[in-house]
């Protein structure tokens, strides 16, 4: 286990970081689609991991997180479940699998939950999907609320600007935040919003707020992994912070491996039979 678990190495519940945010504790959440990611992050002590449909983007290479199915995410979730030992794994319901109506949403976050063994659901929007929460929630599953940028409405929206910018719009996303606590959510995303309405959401709800582009005042941050490790070099939103450059070490890694190849350096005696 690594050196930045903080004390305790047991599995995350989503009664812990309800508690983490009581005794304020900062919640560190990151996203992860395959088994090998998710194996690395957990171990190195990661409190949520984040199925996301990110993955749509960052896995399949889609422009929006719209096209990604259901069947890929129970794919991308089971993997990333049999690497994970700590962290508490929540997956993303795809686009078009809890708006339709309730019945449809719980059938199919029913499905996720039997077939990938995740801890918990994201979903995004607020009043508007607020049936599907509640009927879900019945069913005993948990669920993490996702308000502000919420990428499955990009049509909508026509931009990935920042979000709730004006009153009326930052009025709706604390009404919807209630509601969403009221209604039973362990916990809440809120993206690409101002720091001062983050904060403000934050210190008036009793559940965590994770932020990506909340500011600092938030109960936690997430991050899509390939981002914060520096393989997407084109995407530069203000909120990534990097911490890695692995877009230059895998490419050297694999300059070098071709040019061992074509100078027949590669194998060597050593490395064959
Ligand atoms: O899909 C995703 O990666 C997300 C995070 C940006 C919160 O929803």
């Amino acid at each position: 286990m690594s050196k930045y678990i903080v004390e305790d190495a047991r599995k995350v519940t989503t009664r812990r970081v309800i508690e983490m945010k009581r005794k304020g504790e900062k919640i560190a959440m990151l996203t992860a689609y395959d088994y090998t990611m998710a194996s690395i992050i957990d171990a190195s002590g990661i409190d949520i991991i984040l199925v996301g449909d990110s993955a749509s983007n960052v896995m399949a290479g889609n422009v929006t997180t719209l096209p990604i199915t259901l069947d890929q995410m129970i794919y991308h979730a089971k993997s990333v479940v049999r690497g994970v030992k700590r962290a508490l794994v929540v997956a993303d319901m795809p686009f078009g699998t809890y708006q339709v109506n309730a019945d449809e949403a719980v059938k199919n976050a029913i499905r996720i939950m039997k077939e990938t063994h995740a801890d918990a659901l994201k979903l995004e929007g607020g009043e508007e999907i607020l049936p599907s929460i509640r009927k879900i929630l019945d069913a005993g599953i948990p669920i993490m609320g996702h308000l502000g940028l919420t990428p499955q409405s990009i049509n909508k929206f026509g931009t990935y600007g920042v979000r709730a910018k004006d009153e009326a719009e930052a009025a709706k996303l604390c009404h919807d935040a209630r509601l969403l606590q009221e209604a039973g959510c362990f916990a809440l995303v809120l993206e690409k919003i101002p720091a001062h309405l983050g904060t403000k959401v934050a210190e008036s709800l009793e559940i965590p707020v994770i932020g990506i582009g909340a500011g600092g005042g938030v109960d936690g941050q997430v991050l899509v992994c390939t981002d914060m490790l520096g393989m997407t070099a084109d995407f530069t939103p203000r909120f990534l912070r990097r911490y890695a450059d692995l877009n230059s070490i895998i490419g050297d890694a694999v300059g070098n491996y071709i040019s061992d190849v074509k100078a027949k350096d590669f194998p060597n005696e050593s490395e064959q039979y």
